[in-house]
């Protein structure tokens, strides 16, 4: 499905990022991995059908975003998966300023320096760009506001790409996946004091609801391809019900 295409995929070191990584290796693409934890990257390599190209980058500095993205497309680019993300927990009258920014710069501004970078070889190769959003990109989820903020914005700037590029055939999607058992969710420690309730009113509600890895990568590899070819300006849950309400 994926054959050949030019693909790079941020956040590869872990969770979702590695699956997606090691799913559109199997698909047959040429993989670019990008992450800030080098040695997590080296490990996704090892468990690719194909030898990726590694890349070091750090969302917070731009100049490694648009380095990052100047190695994946030396051969041109096809498709980018922005995945890498960070979540930080906290009651909002306590949680650090910098903190807002730095979940910002990270899942959104790091975001818009990728894709800016990459449109001139999207352009070129009528690729698309599947970002990860989040449910909390849909609905509010208290005590991580700054997260919520953050994917909000990536369902806002996706829609608005789409829309600006539909013209030249450049497709934008977002997936907002919800609860996925992944090192991120594993890490969780909640913060003293809050009202439990208010996070399980959005609990997954599907038997087994909550998703692994590989569930989301099938739909990275999906909406990738040319099966999706007419889906832009696209937000795909998948949650096992956590917002249907
Ligand atoms: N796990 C979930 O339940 C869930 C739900 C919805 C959305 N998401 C989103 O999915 C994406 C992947 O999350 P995951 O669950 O696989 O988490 P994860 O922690 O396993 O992976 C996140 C990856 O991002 C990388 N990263 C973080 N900060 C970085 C930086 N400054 N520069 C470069 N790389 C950086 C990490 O090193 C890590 O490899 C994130 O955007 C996350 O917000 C996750």
């Amino acid at each position: 499905m994926l054959q050949g295409k030019n693909v790079l995929v941020t956040g590869a070191a872990s969770g979702i990022g590695r699956a997606t990584a090691i799913r559109f290796a199997a698909e047959g693409a040429k993989v670019t991995i990008g992450d800030r934890n080098e040695a997590g990257l080296h490990e996704t390599a090892a468990m690719m059908a194909s030898v990726p190209v590694i890349q070091f980058y750090d969302a917070v500095d731009t100049a490694s975003c648009r380095r990052l993205v100047e190695v994946a497309a030396a051969d041109g680019l096809d498709v980018v998966c922005n995945i890498s993300g960070i979540l930080k927990w906290g009651r909002s009258e306590d949680f650090p300023v910098e903190d807002f920014a730095l979940v910002m710069q990270v899942n959104t501004n790091s975001v818009f320096a990728i894709v800016q970078a990459a449109l001139p070889h999207l352009i070129k190769s009528r690729g698309n760009v599947i970002s990860t959003a989040s449910a909390a990109g849909l609905i509010g989820i208290p005590y991580t506001v700054a997260y919520a903020a953050s994917k909000h914005a990536v369902v806002g700037l996706t829609k608005s790409l789409a829309i600006e590029f539909a013209a030249v055939g450049v497709r934008f999607n977002a997936i907002a996946p919800g609860q996925v058992n992944t090192p991120m969710t594993q890490a969780t420690a909640f913060p003293e004091g809050i009202d439990y309730s208010l996070l399980m009113r959005n609990a997954p509600k599907l038997l087994d609801g909550s998703c692994e890895s590989s569930d989301i990568a099938d739909l990275f590899a999906f909406l990738a391809s040319d099966k999706a070819r007419k889906i832009t300006g696209a937000i795909f849950s998948i949650d096992g019900g956590q917002i249907a309400g």
